[in-house]
């Protein structure tokens, strides 16, 4: 009879599983054998030691100790999960996730205290070199983005990056770290996720220096970010990639925006404007044949500004035939951060009410939305789990720029702590078989770099939201990590090269005894653990038919 029962249950189960988008059909799956593996961090993010020897004020020490209100648990940087001082933990970290790659960033103000060249940190300096040294002594492929949102407080009173001044003083830094690192670093990124850095910087009141200046100040940023990036890689092709033997790249991001209707070809348009809006704005001109912004950007911006009163120039700057041919090609590979998805559709004809006029979402003129949808939550009220966006979004850059090398540069889920983080092993295992889905339909994926190695100071949201594969215990002196379940997924994941739905790993002893220390509000649950419940029954029950 119990055979019976489970047989029903069983039936069901497998319904309801084949209702989770992206999942997959067989259990295992594997990437081809020269996959890269990897697992990020930012430097804000994890190092602290903010004031270390002579380290520059960078604009996230500026907003927090100036606004600490702004932060959610009013928290900082400052020490962080201190990896100034425990970084040959986190490669040894790295070494047990049996990743091929680890991507960090440098800080500005650790190296040029003052942005600029006429000061440079010994201490800075030495302090990314012996990371990449211990990094490469295990074979690990050091992945370095050169700006991951830390500016000198001194160029951001200069106007940061709305004053081209940036685009040189930019460069600069680049050719310093260039000349320090290049010839162990293979992989750079210059600048990571563009449109965070100009309209959660400038335009609203998000991230620092949290201008909350719409529809002006952001344009001016990509304008002179784009040019600048450019110098950096044209300095790179000329004076350095051949001797070094390194590649360049930028990292976009960008969350999927589904059309609300599907069959709604207002929608469906809404969506492809998101697109264009999202990623297109940094993409076009890097990575389209003809270069410059989209066509939509353009006509858009214009025709709003025009309207607005501001005459006949645009508040999107317009780039020079010499410009647009100057930043088109400027990436060895396409780098695209994505966590989550949106439903989409056009604010109407008149496109009022709900947007501040002007402003990027004024010009844009799409609404965005989760409510309503039944996607698994997550730590992060942003971030919602629809695999299926992994793979539209994938597709759209495959197609869109005609095929370039994709690298997931990151990808992750957040909760609220502990260490039994079940629904971050079915995040992952769901998210690289829509990568995998992606790259069997096309798309030419060559890398997948998990967000995060560790738990970190997650901007705004400080130390409320946990992304890490390793969990930190923010209270000890030593910020002692542990791997959490997931640590132990994603490195067999790694170093199998496939995912495997049936591994599911229990806590271990050294997990049980900190699991034990943690303080409850770290177990609160979300409703992602819906999602890894009925994963966990299903697989519980299958085994049990199985033996
Ligand atoms: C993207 C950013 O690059 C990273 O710094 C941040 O922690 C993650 N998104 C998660 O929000």
């Amino acid at each position: 009879m119990w055979q019976v029962l489970i047989k029903i249950s069983l039936l069901s189960l497998c319904c309801a599983a084949a209702t989770v988008p992206g999942k997959p059909s067989s259990s295992v799956r594997h990437f081809p054998n020269d996959f890269l593996w990897g697992v990020g961090s930012s430097s804000y993010q994890i190092e602290g030691g903010w004031n270390a020897d002579d380290k520059g004020e960078s604009i996230w020490d500026y907003l927090t100790h100036q606004n600490p209100e702004k932060i959610v648990d009013q928290s900082n940087g400052d020490i962080s999960a201190d990896s100034y001082h425990q970084w040959r933990r986190d490669v040894q970290m790295v070494r047990e996730l049996h990743v091929t790659s680890y991507r960090f960033s440098l800080s500005w103000p650790r190296i040029m205290p003052g942005g600029y060249m006429n000061q440079v940190s010994t201490a800075g300096i030495k302090y990314y070199s012996n990371l990449i040294d211990e990094l490469l002594r295990y074979n690990i492929t050091p992945m370095v983005t050169i700006y991951h949102w830390e500016l000198p407080q001194r160029l951001q009173e200069l106007g940061g990056w709305t004053n081209p001044e940036i685009i040189p003083v930019f460069q600069d830094y680049a050719r310093l770290v260039l000349e320090m690192y290049g010839d162990r670093v293979k992989i750079w990124t210059t600048i990571n996720e563009p449109w965070h850095v100009c309209e959660h910087g400038y335009g609203v009141d998000y991230m620092a220096p949290s201008y909350n200046f719409p529809g002006i100040p952001a344009y001016l940023c990509g304008h002179n970010l784009l040019k600048a990036h450019a110098e950096v890689v044209h300095m790179y092709r000329n004076e350095f990639q051949q001797r070094q033997g390194g590649r360049m790249g930028i990292t976009l991001d960008t969350s999927w925006p589904e059309p609300r209707d599907p069959d709604s070809a207002e929608d469906r348009e809404a969506s492809e404007r998101a697109m264009q809006f999202y990623v297109g704005w940094f993409g076009h001109p890097i990575f389209s044949k003809h270069g410059n912004y989209p066509k939509v950007m353009i006509e858009r911006i214009r025709n709003l500004s025009k309207q607005q009163g501001f005459g006949a120039r645009s508040r999107l700057p317009e780039f020079t035939m010499e410009e647009i041919h100057r930043i088109k090609g400027t990436s060895d590979f396409f780098g695209i951060n994505s966590y989550t998805s949106n439903l989409v559709n056009s604010n109407g004809h008149n496109n009022t009410g709900k947007f501040p006029i002007p402003s990027f979402n004024h010009d844009m003129g799409v609404v965005e939305s989760q409510a309503g949808v039944d996607w698994p939550g997550s730590g992060s009220v942003w971030l919602k789990v629809y695999p299926k966006g992994m793979y539209n979004l994938l597709m759209w850059i495959h197609r869109e720029y005609n095929g370039p090398e994709i690298i997931v540069t990151e990808n992750g889920v957040s909760d609220r702590g502990g260490l039994e983080d079940y629904a971050r092993v079915d995040y992952y295992n769901l998210y690289l078989s829509a990568v995998l889905d992606a790259m069997e339909d096309g798309a030419n994926v060559s890398g997948y770099i998990a967000w995060s190695l560790m738990d970190s100071y997650e901007w705004k949201a400080g130390y409320t939201e946990k992304f890490g594969l390793y969990h930190v215990d923010f209270n000890s002196p030593n910020r002692t990590r542990t791997p959490k379940i997931s640590a132990r997924v994603f490195s067999n994941i790694c170093k199998t090269n496939s995912i495997d739905w049936s591994y599911r790993p229990t806590l271990n002893d050294e997990q049980l005894v900190v699991a034990a220390r943690l303080p409850a509000e770290s177990m609160e649950p979300n409703s992602a653990s819906t999602l890894n419940w009925s994963l966990s029954l299903f697989l519980a029950i299958l085994l049990a038919w199985h033996c």
